[in-house]
């Protein structure tokens, strides 16, 4: 026989092992948190004597050559660059072939101040007409210290143009990020969506904030010259520093990387949208005033009933701080814009929402938090209309990894990481794209964590049904 005691204890253990099957039962569909700890490069800025940031030969020679989409469709790139000594002149000379640049454009030359620090002169030039799915090669400065490069340009908008993104945030400019670079330009990636917080430079004081955005600009050329940067700005792009008389917010930012705003009738650089093969992108500025009647409220309003998906069937969104995150860093300072913008992401069923700012890898299932306007684990449920959240704030920055997340794991949580890397969307056709995560992995590009994204307005019963019929009207037609 047991004692009264030895029973109680026997209950007990019961109950507990009880209580822990069913915990088990209930995050059957919870995500996984990788355990994977990478041995690291310190988290310290390059040397500025490192080859990346070399300074091109020869007198007055253009640097920190990058380009963006210039237009809404696609048919325009910005062309930027820096003369460090005198503004020289601001032509680019192009054309499809290398030997001759047929065609000109003239651009614009601004310089700026950051205490004492005196930018180069920074030229940006608009080349437009372009025609679509070709190969462009670009000249700029003169005599022997032109410089020479190419891009091309995207298939013209059509439902079922494929294309492949890249997507990098959190950049910085240490040998992390140099990795992640590295990886990135083998992808195959043919645009980068960049998450904000470029160079990091406002880490440093004085003239080094300048020099460090200069050797920032010569870091990303190699991948920024050859195809566009279609940029969102993080809080390292603010540099509000009353100590050094410097208040302007995105001031260094502003002056060096331009975006076509004013295609996508917006009146901030801040905020825009491009179309570019068979997405729309919508970009958007977390440290701009976005709650109801602002200017962006308004901007966002009217461009989601600008999206096409008939033409453009892939509904991309960005910006710097996740509105999922279950990360102990920033934890909840996406919750501002959720409440304003989440119930439209949801309404016109945007396909995925990429964010930077944590240092980590995460990636939600389809949720929201709508019906009760706060974010919060018990709040937040299933939805087949929302959005797949993903943050990508690894790129490799000085300030390291965020390696701490929320224990346990939130049901909304699919997969989280803490590890430098940079992911890729490959959009094949209306209706499908492959996602990737690749991990750096110390050297090695790593493929981490994947799914096919379905298209969220293609992807519906009748849509499908309608897709079925037009593509047996074609073969009938052959
Ligand atoms: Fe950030």
């Amino acid at each position: 026989m047991l004692g009264n005691s030895k029973l109680e204890c026997l209950f007990l253990r019961i109950a507990l092992a009880l209580c822990i099957l069913i915990s088990c039962l209930s995050f059957g569909n919870a995500g996984i948190t990788s355990t994977f700890i990478r041995s690291e490069w310190p988290s310290i800025d390059m040397p500025l004597d490192n080859d990346v940031f070399a300074i091109p030969k020869g007198h007055n020679a253009p640097q920190q050559v990058h380009i963006t989409q210039g237009d809404y469709e696609g048919k325009a790139v910005i062309v930027s660059w820096v003369t460090p000594d005198d503004p020289g002149h601001n032509t680019v000379h192009y054309g499809t072939s290398d030997e001759s640049y047929e065609f000109t454009a003239e651009g614009t030359v601004t310089n700026y101040t950051f205490y004492k620090y005196k930018s180069g002169y920074i030229h940006h030039c608009h080349v437009g007409d372009l025609k679509y799915n070709t190969k462009y090669y670009y000249k700029i400065g003169s005599g022997d210290s032109a410089r020479k490069f190419w891009f091309q340009t995207p298939p013209k908008i059509d439902p079922d143009a494929s294309y492949k993104f890249g997507i990098i945030g959190d950049l910085g400019q240490t040998f992390n990020s140099l990795s992640t670079l590295q990886h990135y330009m083998k992808s195959g990636g043919q645009t980068v969506l960049f998450l904000g917080d470029l160079s990091y430079a406002d880490r440093y004081q004085f003239n080094d904030v300048g020099l460090r955005w200069d050797s920032w600009g010569r870091f990303a050329e190699k991948s920024a010259a050859y195809q566009p940067w279609i940029w969102s700005a993080g809080n390292h792009e603010i540099e509000y520093m009353p100590y050094m008389g410097e208040v302007e917010p995105f001031k260094s930012y502003i002056h060096r990387y331009l975006t076509p705003y004013l295609a996508s009738k917006s009146s901030s650089p801040l905020w825009y949208a491009i179309r570019r093969a068979s997405a729309h992108i919508i970009v958007l500025s977390a440290y701009s005033t976005f709650v109801k009647y602002t200017p962006q409220w308004h901007w966002l309003r009217e461009e989601l009933g600008r999206v096409d998906r008939e033409k453009t069937p892939w509904l991309i969104v960005l910006m710097h701080v996740p509105i999922y995150n279950s990360n102990e860093a920033h934890f909840q300072e996406g919750e501002s814009m959720q409440s304003v913008f989440e119930s439209w992401f949801v309404k016109y069923r945007v396909d995925v929402v990429f964010a930077g700012h944590v240092h980590a890898y995460e990636r939600s299932y389809r949720i929201s938090s709508i019906h009760y306007n706060v974010s919060g684990d018990h709040h937040t449920i299933a939805d087949k209309s929302a959005p797949v959240y993903i943050t990508v704030g690894d790129g490799g920055n000085q300030e390291g990894l965020a390696g701490r997340f929320k224990d346990p794991q939130p049901e909304y949580s699919a997969f989280r990481e803490a590890s430098y890397g940079h992911s890729t969307l490959e959009i094949k056709n209306r209706t499908h794209a492959f996602y990737h995560w690749n991990r750096n992995d110390d050297g090695k590009k790593v493929a981490t964590d994947e799914f096919i994204l379905h298209n969220q307005y293609w992807g519906r019963n009748h849509r499908r049904r309608k897709l079925k019929k037009h593509i047996q009207m074609v073969i009938d037609e052959a």
